[in-house]
């Protein structure tokens, strides 16, 4: 294991850190492989020819795009290197809000020397703002937003190497992460947040939850603290996010494994074990240190507790009292985010990305319908999860789990869904972060952002990961948005067909699949597509987490940015540029549209507050000059 007390690093950094990238990955063999596969990649790149514009092939799409008339009202922006945030011209930008600033009133003003008063975590805008969602609640606008980790050495300055000291380091930590809830206001001076508006809300790692659905009451939930199995404490690296049609905000449990650790070898059964195998729990944990200060984390004496972790967790911003419900009907994964669309029936369809290198694509289809006004308390706790199989001729399926197809029980299918859905042959990924539904369109899109693995090693449980369909470069260090239309126009259907919106890559250094699909430019360089929304006029908007290093595979990238796609064209130009060491991760859009809130997270110092101070993830707001609507 690496220094794993340096928690001023993204979570990819830390996966590659801990899991590195193969030494033996030989430069001219990668390129070469690839070029050879250019046949399959071509035939990649013609699906859809005959079929409608919006699924047109990247090869078409690079033809379009010089007849094209622009949809895009700016300006695009050149890469950057610096510590600021960079919009186009005639385009503004302002701080919204940034970790350590109070939702309430009493609170301390942020203290740089010790990194916020550790008694207010739990009432200030928490740390590495992740995914948001705007709610109009009573006419006022409430967003909630993801606080997906911590910076130990950022958030516990005053720790050598940000270790936790004490039980009370450990719960300002606990208290940094989770979820916001809080009310927005728009004036002559910009965008606030409304101090201690009715609304507002700190959810933590501590907050009770309730456990829904059919792992609910399960053995393999239950714990000393609860023996019922279902109520559990706390939300857990919170990453993407998503908007259910009845109003509530879904938050997603990522690397929920990291806070797990032992301080003796835990004792566990074989079904336990192998649980805690594929979904990478260890005796270590990734540098937290909560297990040594809080017993619940101690795998030792707790563990089925990871077992409470890893779900999608369903929050009504319009109640404050109202109790988080974990929705397990949803699966156990390292989720990223929850994009739901409803079916032509009225059946809720939520897409789920579990990103993991060689992990999968899930689909969940509620058995109900949903009705505005009608009871919606158990839409997301009775239906069907599918994984995404694809196959080579640019077809796929929906696989159902269920007892038949994979042996285990409906409980167990829900807490191990990895494990059921390796049992299906589902199809390996290349780390499945957002997924986004197009409101325009009858398709939706996934951001595999890289798998340094494809090709090289096999996931988790131990499926060989081919170069082959949506997967279709080795050790994948660029990322690609795969895209599927469902048969018959119904998000619920089972089968569906596929291609490649983009491949990034950089056609500066490479020839061949490493230079990216024909969309991809010097103008456009990025790599590892994550975060994704599209908005009303069925523009993508596309957010990075990759290698900022700008040199290398990576000239001409600068720093983590948002760009944006014309779906039908294929075009796709950078719209924003974000500090050094950031990711570009969260957006969401004000009521009127005239204002899109972009998240900063884990920049690098100085961010917003200057030289000298301490980086703080920060939510921006952005506007056009002349206040027309922004997507
Ligand atoms: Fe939290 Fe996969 O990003
Ligand atoms: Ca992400
Ligand atoms: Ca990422």
């Amino acid at each position: 294991m690496s220094d794993n007390t340096d928690r001023n690093l993204s979570a990819d950094e830390w996966d590659e850190l801990n899991f590195p990238r193969p030494k033996e990955n030989d430069f001219d063999r990668v390129v070469e492989r690839a070029i050879s596969r250019r046949g399959f990649i071509g035939g990649v790149l013609a699906f859809g020819s005959g079929a409608a514009a919006m699924s047109a092939g990247l090869l078409d799409i690079g033809k379009a795009r010089a007849q094209q008339e622009t949809r895009f009202a700016f300006t695009p922006v050149a890469a950057s290197t610096d510590s600021d945030v960079h919009v186009p011209e005639g385009y503004r930008w302002q701080r919204l809000v940034s970790w350590g600033d109070p939702l309430f009133s009493g609170t301390e003003v942020f203290d740089q020397a010790i990194g916020g008063a550790a008694g207010d975590a739990d009432k200030v805008f928490g740390e590495n703002t992740d995914g948001i969602e705007l709610f109009i609640i009573g006419g006022k606008q409430v967003i909630a937003v993801n606080h997906e980790y911590t910076n130990n050495k950022i958030n516990l300055p005053q720790a050598t190497d940000g270790v936790p000291r004490d039980a009370r380091d450990v719960l300002k930590l606990q208290n940094l992460q989770g979820v916001a809830v809080m009310e927005l206001v728009e004036s002559d001076t910009g965008w606030a947040v409304v101090l201690d508006s009715p609304f507002n809300r700190r959810i933590t790692q501590n907050t009770p939850m309730k456990i829904s659905g059919p792992a609910a009451g399960h053995d393999l939930l239950k714990t000393a603290a609860d023996a019922a199995g279902d109520e559990s404490l706390g939300t857990f690296n919170n990453c993407g996010s998503g908007k259910t049609p009845w109003g509530t905000y879904l938050t997603c449990e990522e690397n929920f494994n990291g806070y797990f650790g032992a301080t003796e070898e835990p004792e566990l059964s074989e079904q336990v074990a192998d649980g805690y195998k594929r979904y990478g729990i260890s005796t270590d944990g990734w540098g937290y240190e909560y297990h040594k200060w809080d017993s619940r984390f101690d795998t030792s004496k707790n563990p089925n507790e990871p077992h409470r972790a890893g779900w999608i967790v369903e929050i009504d911003p319009a109640d404050p009292q109202s109790m988080p419900v974990k929705r397990t009907a949803l699966g156990r994964l390292k989720h990223e985010n929850a994009a739901c669309v409803l079916a032509p029936d009225g059946r809720v369809v939520v897409y789920m990305g579990d990103d993991e290198r060689g992990e999968f694509l899930y689909k969940f289809v509620s058995r109900d319908v949903y009705a505005p006004g009608a009871n919606t308390s158990t839409l997301l706790d009775e239906g069907q999860l599918h994984v995404a199989r694809f196959n080579d001729d640019m077809t796929g399926e929906w696989v159902s789990l269920t007892p038949d197809t994979t042996g285990m029980s409906q409980a167990e299918i829900a807490i191990f869904s990895r494990i059921a859905a390796s049992k299906v042959g589902a199809t390996t990924m290349d780390r499945p972060e957002w997924v986004a539904v197009n409101p325009i369109a009858v398709e939706a899109y996934c951001a595999l952002t890289n798998n340094s693995r494809r090709g090289v090693k096999p996931n988790a449980g131990g499926d060989w990961t081919p170069v082959a369909g949506p997967n279709p470069r080795e050790a994948n260090n660029y990322g690609q948005i795969v895209r599927w239309r469902p048969s018959g126009d119904d998000h619920a259907s089972k089968s569906f067909e596929w291609d490649l919106y983009v491949m990034a890559g950089n056609p500066t250094v490479h020839e061949g699949a490493y230079a990216g699909s024909a969309n991809i430019n010097e103008g456009n360089l990025f790599n590892s597509p994550d975060g994704m929304a599209i908005d009303t006029t069925g523009l993508v908007w596309i957010q990075t987490d990759g290698d900022d290093s700008d040199e290398g595979d990576f000239a001409g990238n600068g720093n983590n940015q948002m760009l944006v796609g014309d779906p039908v064209t294929g075009r796709i130009e950078r719209f924003l540029t974000g500090p050094k060491g950031a990711e570009v991760t969260g957006l969401c859009w004000s009521a009127d549209r005239r204002t899109m809130f972009v998240g900063i997270q884990h920049p690098d110092a100085p961010f917003p507050d200057g030289e000298g101070k301490l980086p703080r993830s920060s939510i921006i707001a952005v506007k056009r000059d002349d206040n027309l609507p922004v997507g």
